[in-house]
């Protein structure tokens, strides 16, 4: 039996987790090194908090394709795939080439540059809303950019957030996160900004209208992944989206949809033209930049216009976003020139290709685990997925309040057990996402490793009742 790791402790039972745990230790004697190493230099071992899992993450080596290997050289198909921004796989061809020839052409001109222009004409022809653009590197970036600018449009305060909902660590807008949501998120927060946020529960459209038409004409915009991610992996009802565009119109707020995950990945135009509901801004990454840091905050011209420097404005009407050093650097725009030119062209292949596959997933994983007598459910849509574990007296997934009540502990371990025993790099608790890259035979080889999982979590439930 291995020897217990620093900070894990680890009690062994004879279930199916403390078996995945004895196989992932024993296979990633390296990652376990490197883990122990790590933590002297970097904080926690790493530097994502979504990356860790129990009882040390792997860490990675190289990746092609759907495949990612680890310093064991234990090779997993990957589902994690970049936190979804490689929808074309890992190192495709199509960016590789172009990234190859950058390379002795100039990486950060710290100027404007003419592939900045290109890709922000790629992104206006793709995304509805997008009428006028501004880079950035981070997703956290763009969101605290898109609150900055709702509150300088509209000359009020107030942001309404989903609880649950995610939009990377900007001060502004980590404020009911994770569960309890009426806690600080952190430390070292500013309590001044909790105040400027109001929690909406994701998908009832009664309490949102209702929080909305609150002192409404101190509301600036309303902000929401149109598939919560980190929150479960929950797509938006129409309704609720249709609810809050008209709303928002009604009390004159922006509504703004966070497309971090969503942006080119549920259809070229993101989630608002999978729905048809269009945001004044958006927030755009992951995907944009083809696997390297780029980000957007885009929408309607007249209010990106308030951050034209050629406007001259008085200081304090002017909306001043855009401070990033590495913004438009080079070999970000050209993989993402190349990335969403490639989804471009092949749109009405790819979209349904992934998304059959995911649907597939969906469907096939619920399917086992009910002939297994037990009760999951698998939220998502098109190539984005997650199977959660319902407890008794539940019935459905619709929003991140059901994930917190839903069996998590049971989430884990059949991620984990997708890790240690069948190859599959699902991290755990997060979003799975299908690439270009993933087949017919991948979901095949997701649902009969599943039926595995299933048998020794149905096996190891019957023991324990015994
Ligand atoms: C919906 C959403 N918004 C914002 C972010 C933050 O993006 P980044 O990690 O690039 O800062 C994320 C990251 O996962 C996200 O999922």
């Amino acid at each position: 039996m291995a020897s217990q790791v620093v900070g894990v402790s680890k009690s062994r039972t004879k279930t199916a987790e403390a078996s995945s745990l004895d196989v992932y230790e024993a296979k990633t004697k390296r990652s376990r090194k490197m883990y122990l190493e790590a933590r002297k230099v970097l904080a926690g071992g790493q530097s994502h908090n979504a990356r860790f899992f129990e009882p040390y993450p792997f860490y990675a080596s190289r990746a092609k394709g759907k495949y990612i290997w680890d310093v064991d050289n234990n090779r997993y198909v990957d589902y994690w795939m970049g936190h979804t921004a490689l929808i074309l796989g890992h190192s495709p061809t199509v960016v590789s080439e172009v990234l190859a020839s950058q390379i002795r052409n100039g990486l950060l001109f710290g100027s404007p540059n003419k592939y900045a222009v290109e890709l922000a004409e790629l992104v206006s022809s793709c995304v509805p809303c997008a009428e006028s653009i501004r880079f950035c590197t981070s997703g956290a970036e763009a969101t605290m950019y898109a609150v900055r600018l709702a509150r300088a449009y509209t000359k009020r305060k107030q942001i309404v957030k989903m609880a649950g909902g995610w939009h990377g660590y900007n001060s502004a807008l980590s404020v009911g996160v994770s569960f309890p949501y009426e806690v600080p998120e952190s430390a070292g927060l500013d309590p001044s900004d909790e105040h400027l946020v109001r929690l909406a529960r994701f998908n009832d459209v009664d309490s949102t209208s209702k929080l909305l038409s609150r002192d409404s004409s101190d509301v600036a915009a309303v902000i929401l992944e149109p598939l919560m991610g980190a929150g479960g992996v929950l797509p938006a009802d129409l309704e609720y989206l249709k609810a809050l565009r008209e709303q928002c119109d009604k009390i004159g707020a922006l509504l703004i949809f966070d497309e971090i995950i969503t942006g080119f990945r549920l259809a070229l135009g993101g989630a608002q033209e999978y729905y048809g509901v269009q945001p004044d801004l958006c927030t755009l990454g992951k995907i944009l930049g083809g696997g390297l840091p780029a980000s957007a905050v885009a929408g309607r011209r007249e209010i990106l216009d308030l951050v034209d420097m050629t406007a001259h404005r008085p200081k304090q009407e002017r909306c001043w976003i855009g401070g990033g050093t590495f913004s438009e650097q080079a070999l970000a725009m050209r993989a993402g020139i190349a990335t969403l030119d490639h989804l471009r062209k092949r749109k009405n292949a790819i979209y349904p290709a992934i998304g059959k596959l995911g649907y597939q997933i969906r469907k096939e994983v619920d399917k086992t685990f009910a002939e297994h007598n037990i009760a999951s459910k698998s939220t998502g849509a098109g190539s984005l997925f997650a199977t959660h574990f319902l407890k008794r007296d539940q019935n459905d997934i619709r929003s991140p309040q059901d994930v917190v009540s839903s069996d998590e502990a049971m989430t884990k371990k059949y991620y984990f057990s997708l890790i240690s025993n069948h190859g599959i790099f699902y991290l755990p608790g997060h979003v799975g996402a299908i690439s270009t890259c993933h087949s017919n035979s991948d979901v095949d080889h997701y649902v009969r490793s599943t039926e595995i999982v299933a048998d020794r979590l149905d096996s190891d439930r019957s023991n324990s009742k015994a």
